[in-house]
This record gives structure tokens, C-alpha cells and sequence, in this order.
């Protein structure tokens, strides 16, 4: 595909499936669990007794469910002790190649959900859900959803506005270029908000969990040491200068995404007249939270190389490798795509291995509590 074509991200993203995410991202089910004073305070807030209608959970961009089974038994706990009466859907969204069976899988296996009790177990009157819909769309009924969450999932943009020519990453764009993220990115925030707010009953909550840039200027896998995303890209034109990767390909390798500021997501709150504001949304709390890196950590610790290693590259490759994968000409058979992107990650592998001191994935995110009007 030429570069100049820009292909929708429903079409190129997905996580690795068959379980694979959540099994080797250690980080976000830390993540997901650091949220959980926002969830609870969220839920805390809502006047959910005392009905019997059924209560809605979105979870929007869930992958395969797995990261954030144990906070969604927390949800189930809490709601159910506060409204025994109420039937609860979770309804799981995420896109059409999202690996769905590996979640209701997960969801109704006698085995633990990595190392946590499936709710379904536990739970009756309790029923689940999926929508395998961009969640730049409305995704679920209006008026459905009671309490809606959504984990490092509302930076990937609905579209890539174009290449990046010297990155792979917003993170290093400029000019123009950076522009035309910026502005993506301003308008997919609105949109998002825009269908929650016609999905929440009146009354109900939002708990956002968002890669972002904090005040320091840190973002993901940028926190000290080696930048990830500058070492990705120094690989990834290496390949190029080897005669691996061709120019145009490497121009296509840009991860469909925007890491907001407080002030971006600030924005349309902060104008009374804004669309979000009149659809009745109002932003209780935001605050952005650095969640260490559990691989980079446990490393430290034992020095053990060739645990960490791998794993940190696994865990890295779990959310990255249809970028990579997608970047390369389809002319290309599936099989050789496959030997580029296993090389681009075993370089990358042998980059944390001259330098382990240097790489660490800790994570940054923005963590809001967004309410709608009664
Ligand atoms: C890094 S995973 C996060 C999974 C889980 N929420 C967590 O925090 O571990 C991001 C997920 O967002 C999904 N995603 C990206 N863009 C989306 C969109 N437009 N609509 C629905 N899901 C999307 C991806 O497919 C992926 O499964």
C-alpha cells in the first residue's frame, strides 16, 4: 500500500491473541489494579440500589479481558452488594480482529483467569457481553451503560493522519507532521466522549485510564534510560540501511497513536460551550500516575538477563507487532513479513541485552473520573 493511503486502525491493530496479551503484560493488570480508588469512588458516587433494571459495565478496548478480570470482580462485588437485585452485563468492546474467543475462554474456564477466579464463577445473574466495534462509533444502546472503563486503550487514534517521516512515533514528530496528530487526536478525544456520553444513563460514570505525557514530559518507555520508541526506530532504519525494510515501508511503520497532555484532555471541559459539556459530561478528577516497569524491576532485583530480556520483548511485542506487521508491503508473502518483524524484535531483544540497565517500559498515564449529569 502506498504510504500516502491511510488505512483505518481497525484494519491494522490487534493485540497478539490467544491469551497472549494478558499473559505476558504483568504491567497492565498493575495498571488496571492502580485504578481501582477511582473505580471504587466512581461507583461509590452512583445511587445504584433500590432497582431492579440491569446494570451496564463497558469495558472499551479490552483485548482479551484478561488484565482487567480482577478489577471487574471487584466491580461485580461491590455492585451486587449495594443492589442484590440487579442483573449485571459486562459488555466487553474492543475491534473486529480482537482475539474474542481467548476472552470468553479465559471467562469460562474451570482454571483461574491468571491467577484470579473467573466472576462467572461466582456470580449469578451476571452476563457478558462483546462488541467488536471501533469505539469511535457508539458501541453499545444508549442509555445502557452504568459504569464504563476503558485501560491504554483511547491513544490509539480512529486514523493514521498520515506518515511520520522520520519516526515511528508521534512521540517524534514534527512540524506539520506533529500537527496533524495533535489535531487527530483533539478530535478523536471529543469523539469518544461524545458516544460514552449517549451510551451512560443519566447519572452514570466513567473511569479513564490514558497513555499520555505527563508534566515532566515522560510517556511510555521514555522515563529515563533509552527512549523505546527511539530505539524501535533506530532498529527499524538500520533494517532500511541493511537493504531489509525498503524506505516506503519504513515511512508506513507509524503506530496509529497520540500521547494527550492534561491540558489536550482538559479542553473540551474547559469550554462551557463545548459539545461534551452540553451532552452533560463533566470531569470529577484527573490526575496523571507513573506505574514502574514490573520486568525492568524484577531485573534489577535479580540481575537475571535471560529472564528479562525475552520477556521484556514479549511484552513490548504483544501490543506492537501489527504496526510493524502492517507497515511492510503486502506484496510481500506472509511468511517473509513474519521473518522481518521476528528480526526487527530478536535486534531490539539484543539491544536490552548489551544495555539492560538502560531499558525499562514504566508506564505513564492520565487517570480521570468523567460523570454524566443526572
Ligand atoms: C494495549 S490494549 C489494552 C487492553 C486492556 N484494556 C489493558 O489495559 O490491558 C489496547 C486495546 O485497544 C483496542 N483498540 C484500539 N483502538 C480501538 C478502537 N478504535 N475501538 C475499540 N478498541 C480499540 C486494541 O485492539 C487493543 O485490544
Amino acid at each position: 500500500m502506498p504510504a500516502t493511503e491511510a488505512p483505518k486502525t481497525s484494519e491494522t491493530v490487534y493485540m497478539k491473541g490467544g491469551g497472549y496479551y494478558s499473559r505476558v503484560n504483568l504491567g497492565m493488570r498493575q495498571v488496571i489494579n492502580n485504578s481501582l480508588d477511582l473505580v471504587k469512588a466512581a461507583i461509590d458516587g452512583m445511587d445504584i440500589g433500590g432497582r431492579d433494571r440491569v446494570f451496564g459495565i463497558g469495558d472499551y478496548g479490552s483485548a482479551d479481558g484478561g488484565t482487567s478480570h480482577e478489577l471487574f470482580r471487584n466491580i461485580i462485588a461491590t455492585v451486587r452488594a449495594r443492589a442484590p437485585k440487579r442483573p449485571i452485563v459486562v459488555n466487553y468492546n474492543d475491534l473486529p480482529k480482537n482475539d474474542f474467543s481467548a476472552l470468553f475462554g479465559m471467562l469460562n474456564e474451570e482454571d483461574d483467569v491468571l491467577g484470579v477466579r473467573s466472576y462467572m464463577r461466582d456470580y449469578d445473574n451476571v452476563y457478558v457481553l462483546a462488541s467488536g466495534t471501533s469505539f469511535y462509533r457508539q458501541v453499545f444502546p444508549s442509555e445502557s451503560i452504568d459504569f464504563g472503563y476503558s485501560c491504554t486503550a483511547l491513544h490509539w487514534l480512529s486514523e493514521k493522519p498520515g506518515s511520520i517521516s522520520n519516526h515511528i512515533h508521534a512521540v517524534g514528530a514534527k512540524g506539520n507532521e506533529l500537527k496533524a496528530y495533535a489535531s487527530q487526536a483533539r478530535k478523536d478525544w471529543q469523539t469518544i466522549l461524545l458516544h460514552r456520553a449517549a451510551e451512560l444513563v443519566p447519572g452514570g460514570k466513567l473511569v479513564f485510564v490514558i497513555f499520555s505525557k505527563d508534566e515532566q514530559g515522560r510517556f511510555l518507555g521514555n522515563t529515563g534510560g533509552v527512549s523505546m520508541f527511539d530505539t524501535s526506530n533506530a532498529i527499524w532504519l538500520k533494517l532500511v540501511d541493511e537493504g531489509v525494510v525498503t524506505k516506503e515501508e519504513y515511512v508506513n511503520v507509524t503506530f496509529p497513536q497520540f500521547y494527550r497532555t492534561t491540558e489536550d484532555f482538559l479542553a473540551p471541559f474547559s469550554d462551557p460551550s463545548s459539545d461534551v459539556n452540553k451532552a452533560g459530561l463533566s470531569l470529577d478528577h484527573i490526575e496523571s500516575r507513573v506505574v514502574g516497569c514490573p520486568y525492568a524491576d524484577r531485573y534489577r532485583e535479580t540481575r537475571d538477563l535471560d529472564s528479562f530480556a525475552p520477556a521484556y520483548v514479549d511484552m513490548y511485542r504483544s501490543w506492537s507487532e501489527s504496526t510493524f506487521y502492517n507497515g511492510l508491503s503486502p506484496s510481500r508473502p506472509a511468511e517473509e513479513r513474519g521473518r522481518i518483524v521476528d528480526l526487527f524484535y530478536s535486534q531490539y531483544e539484543e539491544e536490552v541485552r548489551r544495555r539492560p540497565d538502560e531499558h525499562s517500559m514504566a508506564h505513564i498515564h492520565h487517570y480521570m473520573l468523567i460523570s454524566k449529569a443526572k
